[in-house]
């Protein structure tokens, strides 16, 4: 299985800094082997999405960094899973721990998130830290939970330039699958192309912030995941 690798810009960039990064990365992709190495999803502001789509359609998976946990109507503000579908959104990002730290986010609101995004095709990348990977767990309908990815994203590691032990990591990820089952589980966190090759093994792939926003960054990270990943191209695609 091919590694999946999600850039999650969050609130950063204007217009010109998205289209910059753009143009640098198409730049990138005529000379490597990385698009074929490695699913990419990029997660920009709901704003920049078309901007992405029309560019990086053929290359990179669509994500958004949220979704309402509500459908079309009356909800103001809110942006739909089904609108998001239509832009050509693949991910969306539920339960960031920022969504719940600055916006009041629980599990209920999480789990009815990942209704809409299944609802409406979108594949929900949930997020989780160590102790309420059950407790969300049991939010989310069981039989929902096959059709999610989940993100291990420990509250100490986000932006600190702490990252977990990869032992622990190990540890989180056997949890995950004990409660959700046999889904795809990534690890975000502080990741940088000088540490992401520690939980190749362990994991599906990776939750980027930071190292994501500069493309000299995202793209040394990208191809050390290539170089590690000797099955890339044969075992299928999560994209
Ligand atoms: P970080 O963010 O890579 O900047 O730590 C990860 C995330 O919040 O998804």
């Amino acid at each position: 299985m091919k590694k999946l690798v999600i850039a999650n810009w969050k609130s950063h960039k204007t217009l010109p800094e998205v289209k910059h990064w753009i143009d640098e990365f198409e730049d990138k992709l005529d000379t490597s082997l990385v698009k074929d190495a490695v699913d990419i999803v990029i997660a920009p502001s709901d704003l920049y999405i078309a901007e992405v789509a029309d560019e990086l359609d053929t290359v990179v998976a669509l994500g958004a960094q949220d979704v309402s946990p509500y459908p079309t109507g009356k909800y103001t503000g809110a942006t739909a899973a089904s609108q998001l579908a239509s832009m050509g959104v693949k991910y969306a990002i539920v339960g960031h721990s920022e969504r719940r730290q600055y916006f009041g986010e629980d599990y209920v609101q999480v789990a009815n998130k990942v209704e809409q995004c299944i609802d409406a095709g979108i594949t929900p990348v949930v997020c989780v830290d160590d102790e309420y990977v059950s407790a969300q767990a049991a939010a989310i309908r069981p039989e929902l939970h096959s059709n999610c990815v989940i993100a291990y994203e420990a509250l100490s590691a986000i932006g600190t330039g702490n990252t977990m032990n990869p032992a622990h990591v190990a540890d989180v990820r056997d949890t995950i699958k004990e409660v959700f089952g046999d889904v795809p589980v990534l690890y975000g966190g502080s990741v940088t192309s000088s540490n992401v090759t520690e939980y190749a093994k362990i994991n599906d792939g990776w939750l980027i912030g930071g190292a994501s926003l500069t493309l000299e960054n995202f793209w040394a990270l990208l191809t050390a995941v290539a170089n590690v990943s000797d099955d890339a191209g044969k075992n299928g695609s999560f994209a």
